[in-house]
């Protein structure tokens, strides 16, 4: 199916997520049938002045494609020479127009964008022109209040192949309600593929968002950290409670993709991920304890392989 002018083998996209969506989480996203992934937020400031440490968070697997990485900042020059620099490593280019860290703000980039709209629309121009690779944007519904019309339709004009609309504003962060209806608003406003996103954690939960929002595709953030299988949930069209062998079985693959990929530092790298397969689980505090202290790659294991057997 095509989002855009990017070809996709199915609705379901994997958000961006600094510090989760690197590669071994991405590999394991695609393993359960995800379609698109993006890289964490990437400084276009970084990438121009300190190019050979920031490329190596973009390196990807080869399952991993089509791939969309998220370029930050606030300078449309900045934008145009790193689009430049990691245009031939991706199938597409996404602005980010989201984060609402305030150090990010402080920088005029991120959420910021979208109080800025005259800089937001310039900096779409100078990534449009400076790539033949789709260009997409990840925006929220608003700063303090929603977005306007305009901004929508002026971003549609730029000739962005799709846009992801997070249904909440910049002071609400990552929680709280979403506003659907916004997300249907846009919809019906703009003739380019928008993916809705913000707090689809189960396929019940998709089924009402596509029922409210009109849209096609959709993207999935916290959810998919400790349960990258949803994308299998949403493809089999059934939420499935999978037992702690399949969990645990998933955690092994995730970790030695970890430790392929980082080496030592996978371990601690990897403690966020153990404590979200787990949540819910009974007994699992003493694991968690565990993990927490542990450092090297085979203890994890056996820690991982002891989960659910008396100790
Ligand atoms: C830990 C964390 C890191 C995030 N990092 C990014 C990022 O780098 N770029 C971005 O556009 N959004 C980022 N987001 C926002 C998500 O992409 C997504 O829009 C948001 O979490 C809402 O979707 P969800 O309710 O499915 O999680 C981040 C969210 C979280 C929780």
């Amino acid at each position: 199916m095509n989002l855009g002018s990017l070809k996709v083998s199915n609705p379901y996209l994997l958000a961006p997520m600094a510090g989760y969506t690197d590669m071994p989480f991405r590999k394991i996203c695609r393993e359960f049938g995800c379609a698109l992934t993006f890289s964490e937020l990437v400084s276009v400031n970084a990438l121009c002045f300190d190019n050979k440490k920031t490329l190596q968070y973009l390196k990807r697997d080869g399952i991993d494609k089509p791939f969309c990485i998220q370029l930050f900042g606030s300078e449309p020059e900045l934008f145009k020479e790193a689009v430049q620099r990691v245009e031939d490593l991706c199938e597409c280019i996404d602005i980010n127009a989201g984060c609402p860290a305030p150090k990010v703000i402080r920088a005029k980039a991120g959420a910021y964008l979208l109080k800025d709209t005259d800089n937001f629309l310039k900096i779409i121009d100078a990534v449009v022109k400076a790539t033949k690779k789709p260009v997409s944007i990840k925006m929220r519904m608003g700063y303090d209040a929603p977005n306007s019309d305009d901004l929508y339709r002026a971003i549609e004009d730029r000739g962005v192949s799709f846009i992801t609309i997070h249904g909440r504003l910049k002071k609400e962060y990552f929680k709280g309600e979403v506003d659907y209806n916004h997300i249907a608003h846009v919809k019906e406003l703009i003739n380019i593929p928008v993916v809705a996103n913000g707090g689809i954690d189960s396929f019940k939960k998709l089924q009402r968002v596509k029922a409210i929002t009109g849209c096609e595709f959709f993207m999935v953030g916290q959810a998919a950290i400790g349960k990258p299988f949803i994308f299998e949930d949403f493809l089999s069209k059934r939420d499935t409670k999978r037992d702690l062998e399949f969990i645990k079985s998933v955690m092994l693959r995730h970790l030695s993709y970890l430790y392929n990929f980082s080496g030592k530092k996978a371990i601690s790298q990897f403690r966020k991920f153990f404590h979200a397969y787990l949540k819910g689980y009974p007994n699992v505090k003493k694991f968690n304890n565990m993990i927490n202290r542990c450092s090297d790659y085979y203890e994890a294991v056996e820690i991982i392989e002891k989960v659910g057997k008396p100790t």
